[in-house]
């Protein structure tokens, strides 16, 4: 099978698409042929050892490799079909059309993945295609995850999302606006249309205006990008307005934890079944649409990196694995 090798941290041209043997499920296994798959900012980060502070960028090289990932296939969800199960699983047959997460084993960037039964392999609902399917949950999981879990964010309550157009920014503002928060959400004019149909009540213009220099106050800011920090951001909030950097540095989580908490909140999503399956429940009833900025076959990877690299993606970047 073919997969995307990934021997060293390095730029784009760094990967490559390299055979190797198609793996066999072991005991309580599934092996899933796999359709789509997707470049993330997590994939990118990995492929570079980009972090957002020198000390992460220190503590990744002791979890993932030191001159490059101990996993050489990244990847971490994708879409495809039940090809085979070990004689002791029962959850799955062959021919189910799935959507599962790697997570932070990656792995996804292949034509044929085994992974276990009971780990983020869920059903696609018959209205989403394997893309559609798989381009959701890298950003769903975090929006859900921040937005509901972590900041609580509360029917009524006014917020703004700065990056309303990435992975995470897209699935935020549907998400935001599904929990029935007033949404303002930083857009391009030519994205704009698209964020105001995600759900979004206003766009700002971040490549003209300051988000922040507008003087309606917020109760939650989340950043997406990084861009922010909470001592600026405060002047935009309400007195007891929660600032949500999905990127965070030590200081953030610092402030989170110890200088600013209730003020400040920082975290990680996670990659659980549980989570997965109420992405697709999600999407199945429409309150979640997937935004699909960009397609790469496997071969065009170096340029999927390339555009996530470049900071511009929309959505979702996928690659097709196979047909
Ligand atoms: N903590 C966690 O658990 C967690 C989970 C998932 C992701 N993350 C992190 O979250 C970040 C975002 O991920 P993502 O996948 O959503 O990124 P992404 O898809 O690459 O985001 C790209 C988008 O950001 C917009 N953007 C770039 N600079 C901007 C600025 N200054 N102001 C407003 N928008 C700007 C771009 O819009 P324009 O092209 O129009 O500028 C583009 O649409 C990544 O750093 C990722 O590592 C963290």
């Amino acid at each position: 099978m073919r997969v995307i090798d990934c021997p060293r941290f390095g730029p784009p041209s760094i990967v490559s698409i390299v055979d190797r043997p198609i793996p066999a499920p072991r005991s309580g296994q599934v092996l899933i042929r796999v359709i789509a798959s997707t470049v993330t900012t997590a994939d990118a980060r990995i492929r570079a050892m980009k972090m957002p502070s020198p000390a992460f960028a220190v503590l990744g090289r002791v979890a993932i490799g030191f001159r490059g990932p101990r996993v050489h296939v990244l990847g971490t969800e994708l879409a495809g079909i039940i090809h085979a199960v070990a004689d002791d699983v029962t959850s799955f047959s062959v021919g189910d059309r799935v959507v599962a997460l790697t997570g932070v084993r990656f792995g996804a960037h292949a034509e044929f993945v085994a992974m276990g039964a009971d780990r983020a392999i869920v059903r696609i609902p018959d209205r989403l295609s394997f893309e559609d399917a798989v381009a959701l949950p890298f950003g769903s999981n975090t929006a859900i995850h921040f937005l509901r879990d972590l900041a609580r964010l509360q029917r009524g309550e006014r917020i703004l999302i700065i990056g309303g157009t990435g992975a995470v920014g897209v699935a935020a503002v549907q998400f935001a606006h599904h929990l029935g928060a007033h949404v303002t959400a930083t857009a391009r004019p030519h994205n704009a249309e698209l964020v105001r149909s995600l759900g979004a009540d206003a766009t700002i213009d971040h490549s003209a205006v300051d988000p922040l220099a507008a003087a309606r106050p917020y109760d939650v800011i989340l950043d997406t990008v990084g861009v922010t920090t909470f001592a600026r951001a405060r002047h935009a909030m309400t007195p007891t307005g929660r600032f949500v950097p999905v990127v965070a540095t030590f200081r953030e989580f610092r402030q989170a934890f110890i200088t600013a908490r209730g003020r400040v909140i920082a975290g990680v999503a996670g990659d659980s079944k549980t989570a997965l399956a109420e992405v697709m429940s999600l999407a199945e009833k429409g309150a979640l649409r997937p935004v699909i900025g960009h397609r790469f076959d496997m071969h065009q990877i170096a340029d999927a990196y390339a555009l996530v690299d470049s900071g511009r993606k929309l959505g979702t970047a996928i690659l097709r694995i196979s047909t």
